[in-house]
């Protein structure tokens, strides 16, 4: 049995239902989720929150333009996002849309206990608003009119307002940076906030009163709460804070906010300060990642360059997608998306390397053993080789997992299915098979094989949990558990039946996939 670690709380940023998710966001989602199910196959207590952002003046322009009511407009939308993460067997334990009840009620609570501690006025408010950012910028951080994230023009605003008092939270942010680094990671985007809270941090503009699709104020009907307090709250009021909190008391903190990196600035500054207004524990830790890029430039609808997920997992299925997200792309940095490079992976890694060890080795099985795993009768130095190195990835797996190197962790995993698919070449079964003598010799080669193939069934269910069941349906382990202390051990599959499937992966021509995406993406 694997033993219990304790909880294991991890969160996406809950996406805005303004249009359909792209690929950038499954990336997102796609990690959360390999982290999520690598945790619980650790032997931790995982909760893993997803939702929708759905108040706001973008979402009521959407709508509008639309010609339906907000939440006809986020209710569809909502819809093909949660078809999604079902298409894709995304594992999260709760969904949170900040239009229910529950979230809607708790909001207005955290709003007045801010308001009752003295950290909510109100105010005039005068500055620059970007509406799809949903973000307000003093003068200096506008540049030539436009936001300084995604560089459309803003808006000058002159608005009362309720403000929160951000500005005393300054010194506590900065001493918390310093006393735990480990709160923002990488270092690099802490220095930025530690600068940017430097040059002067000013109170918050908490509410608008131009629109009406948000969480009223509960102390003024006429105003409704700035959606970052609303949308930030999702991380406590899904697990009942503060009138059940029978969650809240067992997960939170949370251990991780993942978040991408423009989002990073709401993450760091603006929610420690909502917690320790409302004297609550600060999250452990808010991850933030790099963007997918398309043509060095951002994915948006009106580029016409946004890349679909569906129409990919339509073609390749979910593994391959999920694979090659999580292989190609470091965390942190910014990458670039492109069919080719994608097609490249799933064929080099996927087909070459691991669908052809799996079925070679299955097939030999069969040939040789008649589809029984042999006892290994001998150990030379390649087998002990092969052996020390299938019984460490697991280990090295956790540590790459530690650090969210999602991509080394596969790295690792790829070096056993190379060193395995070596070890056959080596070994050459085909030779050994035609001499009588060498039967210990081809029995203790299937017999490897079979053991290798089995640890990495166990080492890739949090990231293709498809391909490891479809595996394990051809090692004969259909019915056993993966199990993760499996993965440290070699001795399991002495007597068992295997048979051959389907290649997990099939071959791709490069260029005809090319092509045919093209003609998908003009469709579209
Ligand atoms: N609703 C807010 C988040 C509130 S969290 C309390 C929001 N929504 S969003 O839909 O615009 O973005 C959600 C996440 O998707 C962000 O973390 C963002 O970085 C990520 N991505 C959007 N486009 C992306 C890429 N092209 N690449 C990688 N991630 C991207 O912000």
């Amino acid at each position: 049995m694997t033993e219990n670690k304790g909880t294991y709380y991890i969160t996406t940023p809950i996406y805005y239902p303004s249009a359909k998710l792209h690929i950038g966001h499954t990336y997102c989602t796609v990690m959360a989720d390999a982290m999520a199910r690598f945790k619980r196959l650790s032997g931790y207590d995982v909760r893993f929150l997803t939702g929708t952002d759905e108040h706001g003046q973008k979402i009521e322009k959407c709508a509008d333009e639309a010609g339906v009511t907000p939440i006809e407009y986020v209710d569809a939308i909502v819809e093909t996002i949660l078809r999604l993460w079902e298409k894709m067997e995304i594992s999260y334990d709760d969904f949170i849309r900040t239009t229910e009840d529950r979230h809607v009620k708790r909001v207005q609570d955290i709003f007045m206990k801010m308001y009752k501690k003295g950290d909510i006025y109100k105010g005039t408010y005068e500055g620059w608003y970007c509406t799809p950012c949903e973000s307000f910028w003093t003068e200096t951080q506008v540049e030539d009119g436009c936001c300084p994230d995604c560089g459309r023009p803003v808006k000058k605003m002159q608005e009362e307002s309720y403000f929160f008092k951000l500005s005393s939270y300054a010194d506590k942010l900065l001493e918390l940076y310093d006393t735990h680094p480990e709160f923002l990671q990488p270092d690099s985007r802490r220095n930025e906030m530690k600068a940017f809270i430097e040059q002067g941090l000013e109170d918050l503009c908490i509410s608008r009163s131009e629109f009406d699709w948000g969480i009223p104020v509960p102390i003024d009907e006429d105003h409704v709460i700035y959606v970052w307090l609303d949308a930030l709250s999702n991380y406590i009021t899904a697990l009942g804070y503060p009138d059940e909190p029978e969650l809240y008391e067992k997960y939170w903190p949370v251990n991780v906010h993942l978040v991408g990196k423009e989002i990073v600035r709401f993450h760091s500054i603006i929610w420690p300060a909502m917690l320790m207004s409302i004297e609550e524990p600060l999250p452990k830790q808010v991850l933030g990642h790099g963007w997918l890029l398309i043509d060095g430039g951002k994915m948006s609808k009106s580029k016409g360059n946004v890349v679909d997920p569906e129409i990919l997992i339509d073609r390749y299925g979910i593994d391959s997608l999920k694979y090659f997200l999580l292989r190609e792309y470091t965390f942190g940095q910014d990458g670039i998306y492109t069919n080719e490079v994608m097609l490249k992976r799933l064929n080099y890694d996927l087909a070459n390397d691991l669908g052809n060890l799996l079925s070679r080795s299955v097939s030999m099985i069969e040939k040789y053993c008649g589809g029984v795993v042999p006892e290994a009768k001998l150990r030379d130095e390649i087998d002990e080789e092969l052996i020390s190195l299938a019984t460490s990835v697991a280990s090295k797996v956790e540590e790459k997992m530690d650090q969210f190197q999602f991509n080394l962790a596969l790295e690792e995993i790829w070096t056993l299915v190379r060193r395995a698919n070596k070890y056959i070449d080596e070994k050459m079964p085909w030779a050994l098979a035609k001499d009588e003598s060498k039967k210990d010799e081809l029995d203790t080669v299937m017999r490897n094989l079979a053991e290798a193939l089995r640890i990495v069934s166990i080492l890739i269910i949090p990231y293709m949990h498809t391909t490891s069941d479809r595996m394990r349906e051809q090692l004969g382990l259909a019915d056993v558990e993966g199990v993760w202390e499996d993965a440290f051990e070699f001795y399991q599959m002495d007597g068992v039946k295997v048979s051959k499937g389907e290649q997990l992966f099939p071959r791709l021509d490069i260029e005809k996939e090319l092509a045919a995406l093209e003609e998908i993406g003009k469709a579209n």
